[in-house]
């Protein structure tokens, strides 16, 4: 039985995509390496779901039997409206994984979770054997947090504990991530705060220096992983 919902099958990605025609590039790269038989985690973000279009073509097409592990509810409701099954980490090893980022240093260290999704980013990122991390050229850095500041996923009573470790450890400014529809703060999928923060600096013990302070659940500072950067040409 089907639910024929309206709201699944009608649904559209809510923003403008910056760079659509670099992203659907990459897209395409990352639909290319599609194998029968894959378990394959998708990332969060405008580029992420570009390539999980087109990897749904390819399934499709080619009916291959695929599965897909997503890092976001939004991902889901996707991947449900593309008709692209679904597995969790209990059942499955992802083979390899897809996801954007917002910000590549030379180093490939990564800032990310403008999504908020950072949490299950990293657990699919550090439980899946391969790792393609897709963007376009305006997301290479020389510096990490020279456009961004840090995502920090926060239980929320632990806010002013945090806020104090983040300070000591030299954070200059901290915002709670306001929502867009609806008032207050927003909810990540775990149910907790998303903090913004900028250092001047950003040292390479800081992945663990902030995962270290109690109430901090994830942050989305992503240091040493072995990743492959894709990148989009600008248009
Ligand atoms: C979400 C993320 C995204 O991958 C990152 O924000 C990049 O998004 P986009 O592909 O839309 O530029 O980390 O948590």
């Amino acid at each position: 039985m089907n639910w024929n919902s309206n709201l699944i099958n009608n649904l559209e990605w809510a923003d403008k995509i910056i760079n659509i025609e670099g992203k659907q590039k990459v897209a395409a790269e990352i639909a290319a390496k599609v194998k029968d038989g894959d378990i394959i985690g998708v990332g969060s973000g405008s580029t992420s779901y570009l390539a999980l279009v087109a990897i749904a073509q390819r399934v499709k097409d080619e009916k291959l039997n695929v599965k897909a592990i997503p890092t976001s509810v939004e991902l889901t409701m996707f991947c449900a409206k593309l008709g692209l099954p679904v597995t969790t980490l209990y059942e499955h090893k992802p083979d390899w994984l897809f996801d954007g980022a917002d910000e590549v240093d030379p180093d490939k260290s990564l800032i990310k979770g403008r999504g908020g999704a950072m949490f299950k980013e990293k657990l699919l990122i550090s439980s899946s054997a391969v790792s393609y991390i897709i963007v376009d050229e305006s997301k290479m850095v020389d510096k990490l947090g020279s456009k961004f500041p840090v995502p920090i996923e926060v239980f929320p009573q632990a806010l002013p504990y945090v806020e104090k470790e983040l300070k000591s450890l030299g954070a200059t400014e901290l915002t709670i991530r306001p929502a867009k529809g609806k008032d207050g703060p927003i909810i990540s999928e775990n149910g907790n705060l998303v903090l913004d923060a900028k250092f001047n600096e950003i040292g390479k013990s800081f992945e663990r220096d902030i995962k270290s302070i109690t109430g901090v659940i994830e942050s989305g500072l992503f240091i040493g992983f072995d990743l492959n950067i894709i990148m989009a040409a600008n248009n």
